[in-house]
């Protein structure tokens, strides 16, 4: 009898409330409230058995296609979410409408293209992560006017433009991330309402040069990274607003020159905080810049020895600052 009415105790505190339940082929960890699916031949989102405190959720591996408002709805505690790496092509219209604590939505590695308007209205996103999807054109209307992200990932996508009308939406941005896109263009005021960005990644785009003016309003930029893309020429007062930067990369391009004045607003620039390496210079009279520069400021420059000529012939594969001034027929 005893037993009995112990287990019945039991059973009405735990299992028969289903307080302790879990989705199937997932993994509960009551006590932080996490749920976790890894790598389970799942091919639609778990219909039941949340726990209604769930905080944290992860659905990673698996062969999902979709997700709706419907399923969020029953996890209104949600706060993070993470979504790597399944095979999600739709999401619903107002998609985070019952999850009004969520600030990370990460839905890195899944099939996402067009997605209805107001798809990341309603929660209080922090962090988005759209890194590695087929995104070609990044809509304004996904998200709500004056959104609280401070950190958007876009990199691995198809963008060929920077998504400007979107990014306006976007005050508290602190990081964004373009990298590996098909981007040729920045307009020169597409980073205009970003006064709060402190890191950049533009890396392995087919940019070519940059407006005068782009980053005239991102004055707290404090990483700037532009390597691999196919800048050949940079104006003069490109970097004049941003005396916070501490590192820009600007390897693996095709700059032969740079503009005498380029460099001198980067007063913050960390120990080997600028990368100049893999650009074709030409060691002309024009050079002279960039070789007073780098003697002065070795400390601030990775692997300065191998800053290299390209050209004119007879200096092909010498060190820009090992050039003596007749050399460069500096001599007057
Ligand atoms: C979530 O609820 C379960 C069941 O009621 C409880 O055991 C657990 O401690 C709760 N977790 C948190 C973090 O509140
Ligand atoms: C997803 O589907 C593919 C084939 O349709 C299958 O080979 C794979 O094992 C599935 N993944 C999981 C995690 O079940
Ligand atoms: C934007 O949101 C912030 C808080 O996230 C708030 O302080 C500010 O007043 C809002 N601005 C506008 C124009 O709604
Ligand atoms: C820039 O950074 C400084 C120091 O971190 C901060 O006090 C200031 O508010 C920032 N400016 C903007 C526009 O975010």
């Amino acid at each position: 009898m005893k037993s009995w009415c112990a287990f019945a105790i039991l059973c009405l505190a735990y299992f028969c409330h289903g307080t302790l339940s879990c989705p199937p082929l997932c993994k509960c960890y009551h006590r932080r409230a996490e749920v976790v699916c890894n790598a389970v031949p799942l091919t639609e989102y778990p219909s039941e058995g949340f726990p209604k405190n769930t905080t944290i959720l992860t659905i990673q591996f698996t062969n999902i296609t979709s997700i709706s408002e419907e399923h969020l709805n029953v996890t209104p505690l949600l706060q993070g979410l993470h979504l790597y790496s399944n095979h999600l092509q739709s999401l619903s219209p107002h998609l985070l409408r019952g999850v009004p604590l969520l600030n990370t939505l990460d839905l890195t590695g899944n099939r996402l293209n067009n997605l209805p308007a107001g798809t990341f209205n309603h929660a209080p996103l922090k962090d988005l992560v759209l890194k590695n999807n087929l995104i070609e054109k990044a809509e304004a209307e996904w998200l709500p006017d004056n959104s609280s992200i401070t950190w958007l990932d876009l990199s691995g996508n198809s963008l060929m433009k920077v998504p400007t009308a979107l990014l306006q939406k976007l005050p508290h941005l602190e990081r964004l991330d373009l990298a590996n896109n098909r981007l040729e263009k920045v307009f020169a005021d597409s980073l205009d309402s970003l006064t709060k960005l402190e890191t950049l990644n533009l890396q392995n785009n087919k940019l070519e040069t940059l407006d005068p003016s782009v980053l005239h309003s991102t004055r707290n930029l404090t990483y700037l990274f532009l390597s691999r893309n196919k800048l050949n020429k940079l104006p003069t007062n490109v970097f004049q607003e941003l005396s916070q930067l501490r590192h820009l990369s600007l390897d693996d391009n095709q700059l032969s020159h740079i503009p005498a004045g380029l460099l001198e607003p980067l007063s913050s620039l960390d120990e080997e905080g600028l990368d100049i390496t893999n650009n074709p210079w030409l060691c002309d009279g024009k050079v002279e810049y960039l070789w007073r520069w780098l003697q002065k400021n070795k400390k601030k420059v990775f692997l300065p020895q191998t800053i290299t000529c390209a050209h004119p012939q007879p200096l092909e594969g010498r060190s820009v600052m090992s050039l003596t001034e007749s050399e460069l027929n500096l001599q007057s």
